[in-house]
């Protein structure tokens, strides 16, 4: 079996983000700019560098921008090309191709979990992945991680791949945080999850691996999500779907991330700051102009 058999992804981007608001008041927080492109832009462009080309976005109330960002537009097309902008055209490859973008509502913010399981007509009996839609991965080649992971996951004959990421012991209590025992985290090589708990106390994290946005599931994940309850909030949370595999000693493998991709959450607004200035540093068209401005204002700091 090789990993080309997994083709179908969701993205989950159907969660009020209200830790942005006002920006998101009638914005999607996915569709929020990290310099050029929309945040969602990017987590599209890693599928698609992992050949994955049957993309389901679950969006919901105020995302419809989500729904026009990916639909093709001809004659936005036609008129580029009439004008010559060589540059512009190559902004829009995303919507070229291969890919086939599928849309569905989550009616209600019902939880990660809900969002995913609204996925399980489109993936059927397959393998898929699932990334974050307020999620990025940065680096030389931002589908490497997820390239590997799915290999991984294909060799093992896994349930779960997660991608995870080492966090300070006072933030654990912001994530899901999986248990390896003993095992020392190597970047690269699979770690058997022993038991995964969503937003620990603090002071009860047992380790500081956090879920990282990044997963690759067999579909025994729908029967997970069928088959759990919702949490105190009333959502269903795809940690506990992953703990239940654990629990019925399905194989369910942890993947650090390697130090040269980094993952940026643009849930809030440090983080989409930062995401943000490190892009726009990064930018080959205006970053040398960034770069400039910041260190005429680092004389006035
Ligand atoms: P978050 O955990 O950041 O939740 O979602 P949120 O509701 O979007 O944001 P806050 O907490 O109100 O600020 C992580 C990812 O899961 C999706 C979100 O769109 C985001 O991409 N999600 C979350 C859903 O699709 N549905 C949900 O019910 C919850």
């Amino acid at each position: 079996m090789s990993s080309s058999i997994i083709s179908k992804a969701i993205i989950p981007a159907a969660g009020l983000g209200t830790r942005l608001l006002p920006a998101t008041k009638a914005h999607p927080k996915e569709m929020l700019p990290i310099g050029r492109k929309p945040a969602l832009q990017y987590v599209v462009e890693e599928l698609q560098a992992a050949k994955i080309h049957d993309i389901l976005m679950v969006t919901g109330r105020r995302k419809r921008s989500i729904e026009d960002h990916f639909d093709a537009d001809p004659p936005l097309v036609t008129a580029l090309k009439q004008a010559g902008n060589e540059a512009l055209l190559q902004d829009l490859d995303f919507l070229e191709g291969r890919s086939h973008f599928f849309f569905t509502r989550q009616s209600e913010p019902k939880g990660l979990g809900h969002a995913v399981s609204l996925g399980a007509g489109f993936v059927e009996d397959q393998h898929c992945v699932v990334a974050l839609g307020d999620s990025l991965i940065a680096g030389e080649n931002p589908a490497a991680p997820l390239l590997a992971m799915m290999q991984a996951h294909v060799e093992l004959n896994a349930a779960a791949m997660i991608a995870v990421e080492i966090v300070p012991a006072e933030e654990t209590f912001r994530y899901g945080i999986v248990d390896v025992g003993d095992r020392q985290p190597t970047p690269g090589e699979p770690m058997v999850v022993q038991d995964i708990v969503e937003k620990p106390p603090a002071g009860t994290a047992p380790s500081r691996l956090a879920v990282a946005a990044r997963y690759v599931f067999s579909p025994v994940i729908f029967e997970a999500l069928e088959r759990i309850v919702p949490d105190g909030r009333g959502e269903l949370q795809l940690t506990d779907a992953i703990r239940w595999l654990v629990r019925m000693e399905q194989p369910v493998y942890a993947w650090l991330l390697d130090p040269v991709h980094k993952r940026y959450d643009v849930g809030n607004f440090e983080s989409y700051y930062r995401a943000f200035i490190d892009f726009a540093l990064a930018d080959e068209r205006y970053g040398y102009l960034v770069r400039k401005y910041i260190k005429s204002l680092a004389y006035e700091f």
